[in-house]
């Protein structure tokens, strides 16, 4: 099913149910966000009662009129955060009283923008679910589309916002779908579909060919165990006619991640088709960048490969040379990551010259052990930068935490036999740190930041705050916010 979201400039309470948010605040000061006299009436009348109490979560199903309303309760509004209106609006939305409502009013406990935002977030992202392979119940096939009508004052920035949680969820397709669905030519064929008509985009492919001719042989080397095509994809993007420098964004694009001969076990390989979620989240900002016209300057790059095993696969204990001719002991074929993106990011520094480059990826099970699910990591070597990644990520509530880089963690990525290893300390030790430390001796002098995702691009098991089970989209919101703000 999918939502779409639209603003209304007053309450009509003429859809199938309204959606009425209040907090306990209003309840108490008998002051609300809507003015219509019946509805506040019977809605004090059941606070007076202590039927309906205000408390966080609680729901109220009202019929008025033959219209029908929903009551959901915030709480105090001091303890009222952006991911719990998020939440709510989630929740309500669910609601099995009104499962055949097909259209639905909402009305806010506030009208600012960031309520607002997070309203459209709540419902959009909210509301997502991957169920391309379940078998049409019933209910599925009588509601394919369903109309939510928020009331807000008019502002141009909402419809951007909807136009940013949809590609939220059109990388979260990408991400949930089969491995060899969505492979190397897939993922060309979604970029090129995206950028089609668009005249100011340039988009460079290398291809299993092209990438041998110019030595970008990390990423063959992931590869070739796979039997299909690896890709470099680069669109160049020029939204800015000033001399504006450009920003590269990199994704990580293993199509499935099995580990190679360092063969994944059974617990961590399920879920391995995860492991494109930056390009994915890439792809997302890419999408966002079209639609919303940005005018700045931007490099969109996805290094795709797939981890494979098989007799032609790459060995533990190769030396490889990749594009910027350092040389790499393949310690471990698990850490495929961090050789794709030094390829990716090596040719994108000495051909593109960028400002600044970021990096997306789902690069170590140690981030998810050292932030969890709900933080994605952020390492970089300039401090601004990092700041202004921090400020987008609590801007959008795609959350990113600060982890170090420091000059001693060269040591951990020293190799025997070559320049460097894709391996760090022992035992994983600070790995989410020691990886990124690898991507770091492959910028050069460019800013440059990491985002590590690992944890935060899919979610195991049911639900994880307004997500439910599979991708998220991490990323999207967070890069697209950090774009606008160049
Ligand atoms: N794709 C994985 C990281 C990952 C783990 C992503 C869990 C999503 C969820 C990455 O390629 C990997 O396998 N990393 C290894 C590195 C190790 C061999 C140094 C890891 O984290 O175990
Ligand atoms: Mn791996
Ligand atoms: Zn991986």
């Amino acid at each position: 099913m999918i939502n779409k979201v639209s603003m209304i400039p007053s309450e009509q309470f003429n859809q199938d149910v309204s959606i009425i948010l209040v907090t306990v605040d209003q309840l108490k000061k008998r002051s609300f966000a809507f003015s219509d006299k019946e509805l506040k009436n019977a809605l004090l009348d059941l606070y007076d009662s202590k039927l309906f109490k205000g408390d966080h979560g609680e729901t109220f199903p009202v019929s008025l009129n033959k219209r029908s309303f929903l009551l959901v309760a915030l709480g105090d509004k001091k303890d009222i955060t952006s991911t719990s209106i998020k939440i709510i609006i989630k929740k309500a939305l669910s609601c099995p009283n009104f499962k055949d409502a097909t259209n639905i009013e909402l009305v806010c406990h506030n009208k600012d923008e960031s309520t607002i935002k997070n309203a459209i977030e709540g419902v959009l992202i909210g509301s997502y679910s991957w169920d391309k392979y379940k078998s049409k119940t019933e209910d599925k096939k009588k509601i394919s589309q369903r109309n939510i009508y928020i009331v807000s004052p008019k502002n141009k920035v909402f419809d951007s916002h909807a136009i940013i949680c949809e590609s939220t969820n059109f990388t979260r397709d990408l991400v949930n779908d089969n491995a060899d669905i969505v492979t190397s030519t897939f993922l060309e064929k979604t970029i090129l579909s995206l950028i089609k008509d668009h005249k100011n985009v340039t988009v460079e492919i290398l291809n299993k060919k092209e990438l041998k001719a110019k030595g970008l042989n990390l990423l063959l080397g992931v590869n070739q165990g796979s039997n299909k095509e690896p890709k470099l994809i680069i669109v160049k993007y020029k939204g800015s006619t000033n001399k504006d420098k450009y920003t590269a964004l990199v994704g990580k694009g293993i199509t499935f991640d099995s580990g190679g001969l360092n063969l994944k076990p059974t617990g961590s390989i399920e879920t391995m088709r995860e492991d494109m979620g930056g390009a994915g989240a890439v792809i997302g900002a890419l999408r966002n960048t079209l639609l919303l016209k940005l005018n700045k300057n931007i490099i969109f790059a996805v290094g795709i490969a797939e981890n494979a095993i098989g007799s032609s696969a790459q060995k533990p204990g190769d030396v490889v040379v990749g594009y910027s001719k350092k040389s790499v002991e393949i310690a471990n074929t698990d850490a495929e990551g961090r050789l794709v993106l030094a390829d990716a990011i090596s040719y994108i520094v000495k051909n593109y010259e960028p400002e600044r480059l970021i990096n997306i990826a789902t690069l170590t099970g140690a981030c998810v052990i050292a932030l969890g699910y709900d933080y994605s990591g952020l390492i970089s070597n300039d401090d601004i930068l990092a700041k202004k990644l921090l400020k987008a990520s609590s801007d959008t509530d795609d959350r990113a935490w600060h982890l170090p880089n420091y000059p001693e963690l060269k040591d951990a990525v020293k190799s025997n036999i070559a320049d460097i290893k894709n391996l760090g300390f022992p035992k994983s030790v600070a790995g989410a740190l020691t990886a990124a430390e690898f991507l770091r001796q492959f910028v050069g002098e460019t800013k440059w930041a990491h985002l590590d995702i690992a944890g935060t691009a899919f979610v195991e098991g049911t639900s994880r705050m307004y997500f439910g089970h599979g991708a998220t989209g991490a990323g999207v919101r967070l890069l697209t916010n950090y774009l606008q703000n160049i």
